[in-house]
């Protein structure tokens, strides 16, 4: 399974913070945003990722990420000219996708849970299907909202309803097989002039195969659009990582656990990040500290 990360956009909710720079490369407290998504696609296994972004913030990514090679993964970058829907990332990814099934997540999303990791190698387990993961928000209008049976089956989604029909909105994390290419290319611009995924999704449950897992209790799932929801992922990130005296999303520790790189390699990478916690984490990883 390949992944892709998709972080472009535009960005104006958080303007003037992201004029000159992009929502991705913000700080959700001790590292990039962009550290989050990368962790959950890292987490369920995939080591061959494209990330997509503009124009003018893509080269800030390959400075940030490289090759991937430090992280034991093989990393590719593309750009998207200018932000017109999350769908295009199939249509850009196409070559990159090649005849694979395919995990998109959006750069700016961050999940975090007990358990998450099972919930993960499920979907990527789903094969043939589209597995979509469902949240309990206040506001469903404002997202994709899906109405489901007592199953869970999914009976519909719908972008943005004025009615929505549940509490559910679709999180920015989606796990395809290689048909999305196809149903991306079929797709036609939504009257915002965007390649909506609730598109792509209505296209997987007219064909009997999408299937939604839903995050109950116990895990956070947000995005840093806003100042308000940038900042309070960066309290939940603090006050999760004081806490637990963990880090959550450390790159090079999902690397090390996944034996993508090995315990030497994990200790170079420590000298780079000496001066912060998060390379003092790592050196407690590197020393077989945590069990769990
Ligand atoms: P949004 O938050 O919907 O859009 P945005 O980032 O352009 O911000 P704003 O509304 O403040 O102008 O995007 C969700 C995520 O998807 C975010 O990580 C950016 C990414 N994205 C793209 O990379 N390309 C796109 O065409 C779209 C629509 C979003």
């Amino acid at each position: 399974m390949k992944g892709i990360v998709l972080a472009g956009g535009s960005g104006t909710r958080l303007y003037p913070l992201t004029v000159a720079t992009s929502k991705q490369l913000l700080p959700v407290y001790d590292k990039p945003v962009i550290f989050y998504s990368l962790s959950i696609l890292m987490l369920s296994g995939i080591r061959d990722i494209l990330i997509i972004s503009t124009p003018h913030d893509l080269p800030q990514y390959e400075k940030l990420l490289g090759t991937g090679e430090a992280l034991g993964l093989r990393l590719s970058y593309a750009e998207q000219a200018s932000p017109d829907g999350i769908a295009q990332a199939f249509l850009i990814g196409e070559d990159f996708i090649g005849s694979d099934s395919v995990a998109l997540i959006l750069g700016d999303n961050i999940f975090y849970g007990n358990g998450l990791k099972s919930l993960l190698k499920k979907a990527v387990n789903n094969t043939n299907r589209a597995t979509i993961f469902g949240y309990y928000v206040e506001d469903p209008e404002r997202f994709g909202v899906i109405e489901f049976d007592e199953h869970d089956k999914v009976i519909s989604i719908e972008e943005k309803p004025k009615s929505p029909k549940s509490n559910y909105a679709v999180t920015g994390l989606y796990f395809y097989d290689n048909r999305v290419v196809q149903y991306a290319k079929q797709i036609t611009p939504s009257a915002r002039g965007e390649l909506e995924i609730t598109d792509i999704n209505q296209h997987y449950l007219a064909a009997s195969a999408l299937d939604v897992t839903f995050l109950g209790r116990g895990f956070a799932w947000m995005d840093v659009g806003t100042v308000e929801t940038l900042i309070a992922a960066n309290n939940f990130v603090k006050i999760i990582e004081d806490r637990q005296n963990i880090k959550i999303a450390a790159l090079e520790e999902i690397a090390y656990k996944n034996k993508w790189i090995t315990k030497d390699a994990l200790i170079e990478i420590t000298k780079k990040y000496n001066k912060t916690a998060y390379g003092k984490h790592l050196m407690k990883v590197a020393e077989g500290k945590f069990k769990y």
